[in-house]
């Protein structure tokens, strides 16, 4: 079965109390069950989130030993600073779909910075938790047999 790993960093749990003009109001597990429900039938998804640089490494390794077909990642604030989970990233091989809520390319200059993107197949970004939905709808498609 084809299987989807879903990786929110740092301050992602705390959506709903972040900026709303830049991340919407939905919560983390609301964006979660959206995704889930968006989802082919015969395809498996894991949620997993953390606030630390090395947890989110460490979860990359294990999909590259695990082999999922697809990782999809919201690095947060990491994304303009991670050469770890560049790097972690380059050694999967399934398809990986870089996300974010806001448009991460339009803010502060230190935003414009990006470790992720040449990692990365596509991305999905500033339509805050459609970006999320994007990202499965592609791999709906993508992952069809
Ligand atoms: C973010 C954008 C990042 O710059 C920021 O640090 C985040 C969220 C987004 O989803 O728009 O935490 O990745």
């Amino acid at each position: 079965m084809k299987s989807i790993l879903v990786i929110n960093g740092p301050n992602l749990n705390m959506l709903g109390k972040r900026p709303k003009e830049h991340y919407g109001t939905k919560t983390l597990d609301e964006i979660n069950d959206l995704m889930y429900k968006e989802l082919a039938l015969d395809i498996k998804i894991e949620f997993y989130q953390s606030n630390s640089e090395g947890d989110i490494v460490t979860k990359i390794q294990e999909a590259v030993l695990n082999s999922y077909s697809a990782i999809i990642i919201n690095p947060g604030a990491y994304t303009h600073t991670s050469v770890a989970i560049h790097d972690a990233l380059e050694m999967f091989t399934g398809l990986k779909i870089e996300v974010h809520l806001s448009k991460v390319d339009e803010r502060e200059d230190f935003r414009k910075i990006n470790f992720v993107r040449d990692v990365c197949d596509k991305t999905f970004s500033g339509k805050k938790e459609e970006s999320y939905l994007d990202a499965i709808r592609y791999l709906n498609e993508s992952l069809k047999d």
